[in-house]
């Protein structure tokens, strides 16, 4: 344990995230307990995988191994998502119970839908058996990941619910201007994905010299970058010096003059699927 204090954001339904996750997408299974281990002694109190990653199972481990080492299950806000092919009432309370089931755990403190899946066009069915299970305790709160501004419209309309995240690719060649604005007006909070650009903004000249500036590593002034905006951000390493090192950002604040010159990255690079056309369920 290092003490340094992760500082956590209100969502929408009253339930507090911290913004700093360790995120899994990429780790492979057999690397995910030791970074998930690694994160939680460290300090981190927010683990982010999916059934997609095909880690819940070693992520839920971490979670065991860790609660007899002093971290108790209810100290860590877990989040997982449902695939693409579980769409669909009835598929997505049994995707729940097996990523549950995966993970060991009676509770998942945030469901995401993974991609809304435009030509399935299910996301509103699936949304509301999300809020049964929210109802049920056995998710204490509800969100999508890669949804464009009209599949939120959509999903509110159509539910009555508003989601308390939107999970969406973000960082500084891609900052999402147009739907940060829109989960404003709506009220979800904004959870960046590839936070470093998948890495490859480590190495940027720009946020290379802003780190040199601070004494900081590029990781950390881009994860800075983030909580700066208001972001939820869930840096992926393996490493545990990595993993520590990235946590270690609550001590310096980025100046105005450096967020204005890491907005000059912005090229509207997207690393993943557009969502508006991804409708893949492999
Ligand atoms: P590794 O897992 O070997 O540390 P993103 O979160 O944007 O997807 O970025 C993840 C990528 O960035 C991974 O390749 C990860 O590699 C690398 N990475 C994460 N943190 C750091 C860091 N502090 N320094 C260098 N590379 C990092």
């Amino acid at each position: 344990m290092t003490g340094l204090s992760n500082p956590t954001l209100v969502l929408n339904d009253g339930n507090s995230i911290p913004t700093v996750g360790l995120g899994v997408w990429q780790t492979p299974a057999e690397q995910t307990r030791q970074a998930v281990e690694a994160a939680l002694s460290t300090g981190y109190r927010h683990i982010d995988t999916a059934a997609a990653y095909q880690n819940e199972t070693q992520v839920g481990e971490a979670l065991k191994a860790a609660a007899d080492n002093g971290v108790a299950r209810e100290d860590v806000f877990l989040v997982t998502k449902l695939w693409n092919a579980e769409h669909g009432y009835d598929k997505a309370l049994k995707a729940f119970d097996a990523s549950a089931k995966r993970l060991d755990v009676d509770y998942v403190d945030l469901y995401l839908i993974h991609w809304p899946m435009p030509e399935v066009n299910l996301f509103v069915e699936t949304f509301k058996a999300l809020a049964a299970l929210r109802d049920e305790g056995r998710v204490r709160s509800i969100g999508v990941s890669n949804f464009a501004p009209e599949h939120l419209r959509t999903l509110v309309d159509g539910t009555g619910v508003v989601p308390a995240v939107n999970q969406i690719e973000l960082h500084p060649r891609f900052p999402q201007q147009e739907l940060r604005e829109v989960h404003a007006e709506l009220g979800i909070a904004t959870e960046a994905w590839s936070p470093l650009g998948q890495g490859a903004l480590l190495s940027d000249p720009t946020v290379v010299a802003v780190a040199e500036a601070h004494g900081k590593t590029p990781a950390q002034v881009l994860i800075r970058w983030h909580l700066q905006l208001g972001n939820i951000v869930i840096p992926k390493s393996v490493n545990p010096d990595r993993i520590a090192s990235n946590f270690d950002v609550f001590d310096f604040e980025l100046t105005a003059q450096d967020i204005e010159s890491i907005a000059t990255l912005d090229d509207g690079t997207r690393l993943g699927p557009d969502p508006r056309t991804f409708n893949w369920t492999g």
